[in-house]
């Protein structure tokens, strides 16, 4: 165990659906996965008053998750009333940006301005084998879409992958060049099979080392509400790069968030079991006040860990699409 002082749980991702249009290997592998009925997703009313109650212990900042939340009907109504729950500051989305330019507009006037996107890839083809569909073009013009309306700071997430994608870090990364766009590489955590993982697995050592053609990266600063990335700017760069290591040195002791599953469970870490079930006493009829108790403990939960939870096969629990990354 590390010792360290208490950290301040100020951010929550929402998964508002465990629907999504593609199929990235990485994220929906487990065979057994099902799609949950309509009825056990929480409703927008149910996440509107969990996220009310979390603002009230401390929360900040709350990122929309999936599945792939621009699925589910209802969302950009759902996004304005977030952006009304009081004490929430920061609303942000993290999409696949299928709908994107459809939705860009709708989205804007809801206020969304924190825009990450999925991104691991620029070639066409490599991309349909990557997520099963034939949507890049739809996802890049989605992208421009979002930018031309005044949608961002954009951070594009892109999982490393070894065999895969690992003649793209250069390309990829000079998206941080030419646009003011963040553009996050991402180790790739065990959903997949040990066999697969270890396949495809690279180190973000190698990747930065890969990197340094375009110039000695300077580190930003790091603000309270931030992620788990690593923030670094280049000379010429109108954007920044990221570096989210899950695999390599992840801590523990920065982590500031909670998760609740599209199914309506807290987790208080990606990478553990254990969940805590707020869908039941919500349907039963629980106060605000017991509610929160659930919360705080979550809350204490992870304030009293500082251990390392190592990765483990396969990462516990459900595929990433049900838990919303
Ligand atoms: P911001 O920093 O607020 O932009 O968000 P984020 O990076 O946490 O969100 P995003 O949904 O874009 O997730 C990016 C990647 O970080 C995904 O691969 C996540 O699974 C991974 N990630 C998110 N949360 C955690 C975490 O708590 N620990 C680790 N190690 N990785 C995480
Ligand atoms: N490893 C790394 N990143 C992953 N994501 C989903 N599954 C994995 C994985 N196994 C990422 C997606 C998305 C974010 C929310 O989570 O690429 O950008």
């Amino acid at each position: 165990m590390e010792a360290s002082a208490p950290r301040e749980i100020n951010y929550l991702r929402l998964s508002v659906t465990d629907r999504c249009q593609l199929r990235c290997f990485y994220c929906t592998y487990w065979q057994d996965w099902q799609k949950l009925p309509t009825g056990e997703i929480l409703s927008y009313e149910e996440l509107l008053r969990l996220a009310g109650i979390a603002a009230g212990l401390g929360i900040r900042k709350v990122r929309v998750t999936g599945g792939e939340p621009l699925v589910r009907r209802g969302v950009v109504g759902f996004l304005q009333s977030l952006h009304r729950v009081p004490g929430i500051e920061e609303v942000c989305l993290t999409t696949n940006g299928v709908r994107l330019a459809d939705l860009a507009p709708a989205l804007y006037d809801t206020g969304l301005r924190h825009l990450n996107l999925s991104l691991d890839t620029l070639r066409r083809e490599r991309y349909r084998e990557i997520t099963g569909q034939d949507q890049l073009e739809q996802v890049m013009a989605g992208l421009e879409r979002a930018v031309t309306l005044g949608l961002g700071p954009v951070k594009i997430n892109c999982v490393v992958m070894a065999g895969i994608n690992e003649d793209e870090l250069v390309d990829l990364a000079l998206l941080a060049r030419d646009h003011p766009y963040q553009v996050r590489f991402i180790e790739l955590m065990p959903t997949v099979s040990p066999r697969q993982w270890q396949q495809n697995f690279l180190p973000m050592a190698e990747v930065r080392r890969r990197l340094a053609v375009l110039g000695p990266m300077v580190a930003a600063e790091r603000r309270t509400t931030d992620g788990p990335a690593q923030i670094y700017r280049l000379p010429g760069f109108q954007g920044e790069l990221g570096f989210i290591t899950p695999i390599s040195a992840h801590h523990c002791r920065t982590c500031n968030r909670l998760r609740l599953t599209a199914a309506g469970a807290l987790r208080p870490c990606l990478f553990g079991d254990a969940e805590i079930d707020l869908k039941t006493p919500l349907r039963q009829g629980a106060s605000d006040s017991w509610l929160a108790s659930l919360f705080a403990g979550a809350i204490s939960q992870k304030s009293a860990r500082f251990s390392l939870p190592p990765a483990s096969f396969p990462l516990h629990g459900s595929s990433m699409v049900s838990i919303g990354g």
